[in-house]
């Protein structure tokens, strides 16, 4: 699948891309990984640990339509990681938000058509699903212009599909780095936003993995989300401080007490698999077979039923303090 393919990563540089390119590397021979992204500082920093022959570094903005065109060209795969992802940011600076997250994905949509790219997957996030804050309704929003982006198609052979998943252990800004700058720091206390706060827990690998082998699975159209399992903040804090108390301080604005990944309102498009779930699209192809319930990879998935919402409370699948502290161990924060 990636053996000999030119494959493009937006937002190379950031969490997700390094361990992209890095699981790439290790597992493929592309002819071209193409990073694209807009601070030199962190693509020369990410030259100094991946410069294989096959790497190239582009300078470039997603809301840039001309330049992203000229880096698709000859591309086969892309992989549209790059957006603003700060939630308060989000909220403080709307247009931009809007611009990277939104623009950014029609931009990426055009330049993907234009040169025949065959398969290009968009990272989705569960604050995409009944989203509350700005960020979470830019995903939406690009998640919807990736899905209908099939149709825009037409008898071109280019495929978009979305992955759609939840908090990535360790990555830049998360939880799990900054209870660890306050225990490095000797604090006495952790603060949680609500004793009952529960979010899906995923590491980068997992989501790398994901993401490559639903590059086999899509037909193009569909939202996969993983099947994970969900943590209690309040055992995180346990499972990385136990003796440290836990300051109430109150959820914040935009942020959920759980999220969500399949909402109620999906149910009757909704496809559940062994482990990960289809969300097919709200809209039919023209030409095309609409059955979302076998992938493109043979596997067969069942409806689910109506109403059913795969949510971070609800899950049937927690983390133990042990298995969080055996994870916790594995993840190199940044
Ligand atoms: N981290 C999580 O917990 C999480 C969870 C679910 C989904 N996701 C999704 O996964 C994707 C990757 O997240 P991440 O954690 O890897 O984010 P990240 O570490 O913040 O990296 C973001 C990347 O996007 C680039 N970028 C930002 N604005 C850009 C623009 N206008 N044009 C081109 N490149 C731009 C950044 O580089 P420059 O600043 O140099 O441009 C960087 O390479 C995002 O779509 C995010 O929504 C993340």
């Amino acid at each position: 699948m990636f053996d000999n393919k030119s494959i493009l990563i937006t937002g190379g540089t950031g969490s997700f891309g390094k361990m992209l390119v890095r699981t790439i590397l290790a597992r493929y021979k592309p002819k071209r990984l193409i990073i694209f992204s807009r601070d030199e500082l962190k693509q020369f920093e990410m030259q100094q640990i991946y410069n294989d022959p096959c790497m190239r570094y582009f300078i470039g903005d997603v809301r840039d339509a001309n330049r992203l065109t000229m880096a698709m060209r000859g591309v086969d795969i892309v992989v549209h990681a790059a957006a603003l992802k700060q939630v308060p940011a989000a909220e403080y600076n709307p247009m931009e938000c809007i611009k990277t997250n939104i623009h950014g994905a029609e931009n990426v949509i055009q330049a993907a058509l234009l040169n025949q790219v065959k398969k290009v997957i968009a990272l989705s996030t569960d604050k995409a699903a009944n989203p509350i804050n700005l960020y979470g309704a830019t995903k939406l929003a690009s998640d919807k212009l990736f899905v209908a982006a099939n149709n825009i198609a037409g008898q071109d052979p280019t495929r978009f599909a979305v992955v759609r998943y939840g908090n990535v252990v360790g990555s830049r800004g998360s939880v799990v780095p900054f209870f660890q700058k306050l225990i490095d720091q000797g604090k006495h206390s952790l603060p949680i936003t609500h004793a009952e706060m529960t979010r899906f827990w995923i590491t980068l690998q997992q989501g790398v993995d994901f993401v490559l082998r639903n590059f086999e699975r899509m037909k193009g159209g569909e939202i996969f989300v993983p099947k994970l399992p969900s943590v209690r903040i309040t055992e995180l804090a346990k499972a990385m401080a136990p003796e440290l108390s836990h300051d109430i301080i109150g959820i914040r604005p935009g942020e959920k007490l759980h999220e969500v990944m399949c909402p109620a309102d999906d149910s009757y498009h909704t496809f559940e698999f062994d482990d990960f779930f289809v969300i097919g699209p709200t809209i039919n192809f023209n030409n095309r077979n609409n059955d979302f319930s076998r992938t493109a990879a043979g596997e067969n998935g069942q409806a689910v039923a109506q109403g059913f919402e795969y949510n971070s409370r609800d899950n049937p699948d927690f983390l133990t303090i042990e298995q969080l502290m055996a994870l916790n161990k594995q993840v190199v924060f940044e």
